[in-house]
């Protein structure tokens, strides 16, 4: 793959590395990618930060760290806003020192605020959050575009054949999970988005930096599910019993609220790429393909 830049000895850093995306995409790039997990890079540490860059000069920064616990968020929103925003801040930072690219992941909840929405969001859509994650990272993707060769990325319910804990680290593991161990599990039935599996987000990334392109882009699988749809699905696929019960979001009880729609429009990415993204229900077979292949 033809990635920026002048020098093949030149690594890409992927920030994050032990997070799901951050492993996958380590995995991805082989050789060329320096992975700093938080033990090697806590990136709310500005100083930190800026003596690694300056050390490694990467040609491109990836990053896929952050604070992910959409509901923890609620009770721990100055640590969240510490990574989400700050720890981007101090990347955007960096990259401008050294004139080097950045990527940044973002998400579906900096959507969720239109009550009654039933159309994908594109890219230009004013953002509306209704939880502390997705606020913090709506301010992420501020303070990333301080710096102009800044790509976003906004994707949608991640998941990926790798478990970096041994524990389910994703809504399709915990089903897996669960698919030998319940008769019935409670899922929502009213939140509708995209699920995307990380091998198809990772080569999506890639191609948008081989492209050189900035601003913001949209990329996860295409259609949409409710989690309920898509739990029914990996049950069908893992020819498990187990059956799905409905809830709604209220009834569930999760602490953080959760946009009932937040469908991402592809089509600036499909337009760029030439390529279409594969159906959720296509990645969920492939998930399904290696996970057998890693048992
Ligand atoms: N997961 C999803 O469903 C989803 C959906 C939409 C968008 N996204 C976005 O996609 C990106 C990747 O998500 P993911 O699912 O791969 O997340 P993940 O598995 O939770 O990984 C995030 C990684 O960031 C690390 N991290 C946390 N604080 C850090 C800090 N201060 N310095 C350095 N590293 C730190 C975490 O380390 P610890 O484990 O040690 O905390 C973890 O390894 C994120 O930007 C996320 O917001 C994710």
């Amino acid at each position: 793959m033809d990635l920026p830049a002048t020098n093949h000895a030149t690594p890409i850093a992927i920030v994050g590395a032990d997070g799901q995306l951050g492993q996958h995409l380590c995995k991805l790039l082989g050789g060329i990618a320096i992975g700093l997990g938080r033990g090697a890079l806590d990136i709310s540490d500005r100083t930190r930060v800026q003596s690694t860059m300056q050390r490694i000069r990467p040609r491109l920064i990836i990053n896929a760290a952050a604070y992910t616990n959409v509901d923890r968020a609620e009770t721990e929103p100055e640590k969240c806003r510490s990574i989400n925003v700050e720890g981007v801040a101090n990347l955007a930072s960096a990259c401008r020192n050294i004139d080097c690219p950045f990527v940044h992941l973002s998400t579906d909840y900096v959507f969720g605020g239109d009550a009654l929405r039933t159309r994908p969001y594109r890219e230009d859509a004013p953002p509306h959050p209704v939880n502390v994650y997705g606020k913090s990272k709506l301010e992420g993707e501020i303070a990333a575009r301080q710096w102009p060769k800044t790509l976003i990325i906004r994707t949608c319910g991640l998941y990926g054949p790798i478990s970096r804990t041994g524990r389910a680290s994703n809504f399709a593991e915990a089903m897996a999970s669960l698919a030998t161990r319940r008769e019935t599990v409670r899922v929502v039935d009213d939140q509708e988005c995209t699920p995307t599996y990380i091998p198809h987000l990772s080569t999506a990334i890639l191609k948008l930096v081989e492209a050189q392109q900035y601003g913001i882009y949209h990329v996860t699988n295409s259609g949409s599910c409710t989690w309920c749809d898509f739990a029914g699905e990996i049950f069908n696929l893992l020819q498990s019993d187990t059956k799905v019960r409905r809830v709604s979001s209220v009834a569930y009880g999760a602490s953080a609220m959760r946009p009932h729609y937040s469908v991402l429009d592809n089509r600036k990415y499909e337009t760029q790429i030439g390529a279409a993204m594969p159906t959720w229900r296509d990645a969920l077979r492939e998930w399904r393909q290696a996970c057998r292949g890693n048992a």
